[in-house]
């Protein structure tokens, strides 16, 4: 999947790409994600890529000609039709259901919100999907890309290895994961639940669905009601 992150801090995006589980993905050739900055795409010496609001207010708002510009850089060798993802408050809240979708995607582009906000005609000219991460206010769509990116990504074939999957179940089934336990068997005075240790599988089963139930009814009464109609 080849993903373009149109943004005023590439270094932010490339250096966390770069870590971890991306990052071997990156140099696996499952991923390829570039950073374009939109501050190269400034047209004066300063490259300034902010103005005025027209009829007053505070702060200052992205200008539309440097991201228009910067985007058409950072698409040109996508396919046609390639979704632009802009992180914003106001938008859809992201899931792993959208998680899922944009990952079968083969391109995607991302373009970074701004504290102050972008020009609405930018947007009403590119932007096909106004996505946010959550019920909160952020300096910028940098993380939100990221966050985006980080889940997307370990959707796509290959990007995980079999022991690292084993927790994509989690929201599939509208439950939270039940509580996992290693070495030793006591620990600080608490010791290992006694069906965990007893190799009967079945109620080992039983046991974690239970958990599940319990906890997502406890942290997720939502879930808990998808859960319960879903099921
Ligand atoms: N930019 C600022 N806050 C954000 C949020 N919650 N989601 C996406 N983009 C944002």
């Amino acid at each position: 999947m080849r993903i373009r992150v149109l943004t005023l801090f590439p270094e932010l995006i490339m250096e966390t790409v770069q870590t971890s589980i991306l990052g071997r993905a990156l140099e696996a050739g499952l991923l390829d994600v570039r950073a374009v900055n939109i501050r190269d795409y400034a047209f004066n010496k300063h490259h300034k890529v902010d103005d005025y609001p027209y009829g007053g207010g505070a702060g200052m708002l992205m200008q539309a000609e440097p991201v228009y510009l910067a985007y058409e850089a950072a698409s040109k060798d996508l396919n046609k039709n390639t979704r632009v993802i802009y992180t914003t408050p106001q938008g859809k809240t992201f899931d792993q259901k959208m998680a899922a979708e944009f990952a079968r995607e083969e391109d995607l582009v991302i373009l970074c919100g701004h504290y102050e906000g972008i020009d609405e005609r930018l947007l009403e000219e590119i932007v096909t999907d106004h996505v946010s991460i959550g019920d909160y206010v952020l300096t910028g769509g940098e993380l939100p890309a990221l966050i985006m990116i980080d889940a997307i990504a370990r959707l796509i074939p290959g990007v995980l290895h079999n022991a690292e999957s084993a927790d994509t179940e989690t929201f599939e089934n509208n439950l939270l994961e039940y509580p996992q336990y290693s070495r030793p068997e006591v620990w600080h005075d608490k010791k290992v639940p006694d069906v965990l240790l007893s190799g009967h599988h079945e109620n080992v089963e039983k046991w974690r669905h239970e958990q599940s139930v319990r906890r997502t009814l406890a942290a997720r009464p939502d879930l808990f009601e998808r859960y319960l109609s879903e099921k």
